[in-house]
């Protein structure tokens, strides 16, 4: 047998071997947190080895991969990766009293699937142009009676395309499809796009003038990549939602709207799944702060099939390139 010590309270732990540093915390009632259920795609299983370093596997492909992003130093290792076969010291690096006390509650009231799921989804950001010098014209009370309205407008539009509105954030939206086929998501998501901006022109805005005399435009970016799903809030209040690279990719998308003076833009993994159905007015290079390279951006006018029915049947979709934003 073996022995494993966790400092900083010094339990100490016997393994006959080949169990994770996880396992044989659990096995002696120690709390290590797992927000992603021991899959390696957190971190805060982290642990710091003290001793004993040669009894500890190689990191496995998920834990280089974080350890990499994270820059975590070769002692600081994923506990829900490292296999012990020997003598070992560990640190526990997250962890004071109230996350021993958080943790034993997240662990016990979070069934499995509340960990979250990585997945593919098309990510859709809709924002009130102005929205801010517009509210400050009008009482709140009718603020709210036309933000409703708009959301649930918008919400229908997006439910009758296969998406749901994850999120609200003020006067944005952030909506959200899936789909086994990509294509088929990309298809659906400019479709809900398009008549999202089509509804607010032809009901919203003449209900606006009406109501207070003044309307708005709205703005939408869509990007398509991988979030993870899952439950966010106080225990009692907990939210399903999506974190990720790719949400705040696609907030940067619908943003650069402002810069480029476009309604609808999509990001270049969305035009590659609908290149062929869409009209594209022109394509936009931009830099986005805090990410490497440059980023093509689309600024889709319409369908396909109808600008061909409308300029002639061998029209064919070409668009301008506009000077690089950074955004
Ligand atoms: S619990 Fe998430 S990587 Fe270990």
């Amino acid at each position: 047998m073996y022995q494993v010590q966790f400092s900083p309270r010094g339990q100490r732990i016997a393994t006959p071997g080949n169990e994770t540093l996880s396992q044989v915390a659990a096995r002696g009632e120690v709390i290590i947190p797992h927000a992603c259920g021991k899959t390696g795609r957190c971190s805060t299983c982290r642990v710091q080895i003290l001793a004993g370093h040669s009894s500890c596997s190689p990191r496995t492909e998920k834990e280089r991969a974080i350890a990499h992003k994270m820059r975590f130093s070769p002692d600081v290792r994923l506990a829900c990766q490292t296999v012990v076969n020997g003598d070992v010291v560990v640190k526990q690096l997250v962890q004071d009293d109230e996350d021993v006390h958080f943790s034993s509650l997240y662990i016990k009231n979070s069934p499995p699937d509340m960990f979250g799921v990585e997945k593919h989804m098309f990510i859709l950001f809709a924002d009130i142009r102005g929205f801010t010098a517009f509210a400050e014209k009008f009482l709140p009370y009718d603020i709210i009676y036309v933000l409703n309205r708009y959301f649930h407008a918008m919400g229908e539009v997006i439910k009758r395309h296969g998406g749901h509105i994850d999120n609200y954030m003020g006067d944005a939206l952030l909506a959200l499809f899936e789909a086994d086929d990509p294509r088929e998501g990309a298809k659906r998501a400019v479709h809900a796009a398009l008549e999202m901006l089509d509804t607010v022109k032809k009901v919203i805005q003449p209900h606006l003038n009406n109501f207070l005399g003044k309307n708005f435009s709205i703005g939408i970016g869509l990007h398509y990549g991988l979030v993870v799903a899952g439950a966010i809030g106080a225990f009692a209040d907990k939210r399903a939602t999506v974190i990720g690279d790719a949400v705040n990719f696609a907030s940067r998308v619908e943003t650069a709207n402002k810069e480029a003076g476009t309604e609808f833009l999509i990001s270049e993994e969305t035009y590659d799944l609908v290149r062929n159905k869409i009209a594209v007015n022109r394509s936009i290079h931009v830099s986005i702060k805090g990410k490497t390279g440059k980023h093509s951006l689309f600024e889709v006018i319409g369908l396909l099939e109808e600008a061909r029915a409308k300029k002639g049947r061998f029209w064919a979709p070409q668009y301008d390139l506009l000077p690089e934003l950074h955004l």
